[in-house]
């Protein structure tokens, strides 16, 4: 075969893997070598599917509900998602400005899809979720990853928007509560960022999947603020659906259209087990198992917080939700990348290093999820202790 043909499109040369599918593998290693390792890397609740949802699925299954939906979901589901935002944010929301998608990821393709030219920028917080600029260059857009700190908690502000925004400026994505740092951005603080953006004549794209997994005021959503919004959700993590492969995108009216015409093309449908099983996802029996699932977060969140600070790690800003704390090791280290592999190999303790989720000192944060048992949480921080002396 000639070096052209094998050659890849350019743009793979910027598209990174996980870096922790590394560390997972060598956990697997070790486990299958008879070690035991404690997994805090891991960003999918531990719990699985709850039973309402299994048995609807089920049962479209067993219906033969197994052919394509309408590319922009199921209408029933569209209705039902459209009823929650009213039941849980007080905000009423046009079902026809909801398309369901094959989980989050898929709703911020048709965002990208959609908003983004060729040199388009976008502007993303960094520390932030890794593919969000992967998506941005599969556009042929730029992403701008803005450096942010403790001081904004790890979030973008007006300021921020401000600095870094541009003539080329055409999105802003916030994720609130946010990956890897769990931090909440208020509602005062959401309407300045949608001014800044709005301003800047872009448009604010807020990632909401983590609404749920709140332990202290809820979240408010971006919906609240103004409909000229793109709002990504999923049924991933709150509604502990990860393998479903379900999400929804709220987008302003004037793009339905266009986002109806691409999910078309590149997804035909979302999953249709999937959305018929979400049916009852919004259902008070569903609710009940989540918010119990919410309380056992909370109780490890109150946990591993102050056992990490303990034993010398530095967490400037307490998270307020998702599933994650994101801790300054430089205590330990200059390196977190190596860290999070010698602490597995010595301590058998599985953690995400800081380059998951961009540059900026990503050298010396690493992330550590909460989403495995206590008994497994008391642990690790246990082997922590041991590993490092202290
Ligand atoms: C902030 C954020 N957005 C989006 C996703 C994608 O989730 P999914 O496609 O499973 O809905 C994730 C997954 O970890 C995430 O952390």
């Amino acid at each position: 075969m000639s070096r052209q043909r094998e050659k890849a499109a350019a743009r793979m040369g910027d598209i990174a893997p996980f870096y922790v599918m590394d560390l997972l593998a060598r956990a697997k290693a070790l486990e299958a070598a008879g070690r035991s390792v404690v997994h805090m890397e891991v960003g999918e609740p531990d719990f699985s599917t709850p039973a309402p949802i299994v048995e609807a699925g089920k049962r479209a299954l067993d219906q033969g509900l197994t052919h394509y939906t309408a590319a922009a979901g199921l209408p029933a589901l569209r209705d039902a998602i459209a009823a929650y935002y009213g039941d849980r944010y007080g905000v009423s929301v046009d079902p026809g400005l909801i398309v369901v998608t094959p989980g989050a990821s898929g709703a911020l393709q048709l965002v990208m899809g959609t908003l983004v030219d060729p040199g388009d920028e976008v502007l993303l917080a960094d520390p932030g979720y890794p593919c969000n600029r992967h998506f941005v260059r599969l556009a042929e857009g730029r992403a701008v990853n803005v450096a942010v700190g403790p001081e904004t908690a790890y979030q973008l502000d007006a300021a921020l928007v401000r600095r870094f925004g541009s003539p080329h400026t055409r999105a802003a994505l916030v994720a609130s509560p946010a990956n890897p740092t769990g931090t909440v951005i208020n509602l005062d603080a959401l309407r300045e960022i949608q001014q800044a953006v709005s301003g800047l004549d872009a448009h604010l794209v807020a990632d909401e999947i983590y609404h749920g997994l709140v332990y202290g005021e809820p979240a408010h959503t971006a919906l609240e603020v103004s409909d000229d919004v793109f709002i990504v959700n999923s049924f991933s993590k709150y509604f502990g659906m990860t393998g479903w492969r379900l999400g929804w995108l709220v987008a302003p009216g004037a793009f339905v259209e266009h986002i109806d015409r691409l999910a078309q093309n590149i997804f035909l449908s979302a999953p249709t087990p999937a959305q018929h099983a979400a049916l009852v996802a919004f259902e008070p029996e569903t609710i009940a198992v989540l918010e119990e699932r919410r309380r056992e977060f909370r109780r490890r969140r109150d946990f591993l917080l102050p056992a990490l600070r303990a034993i010398g790690f530095e967490i400037a800003v307490e998270p307020a939700g998702a599933f994650y704390l994101y801790a300054d090791c430089s205590r330990f280290t200059d390196d977190s990348f190596a860290f999070c592999f010698d602490l597995l190999e010595k301590a058998g303790v599985a953690i995400t290093p800081g380059k998951d989720f961009g540059r900026h000192r990503a050298e010396r944060h690493v992330r550590f999820a909460y989403t495995t048992g206590m008994a497994k949480l008391e642990e690790g921080v246990e082997r922590l202790r041991r590993y490092l002396g202290v």
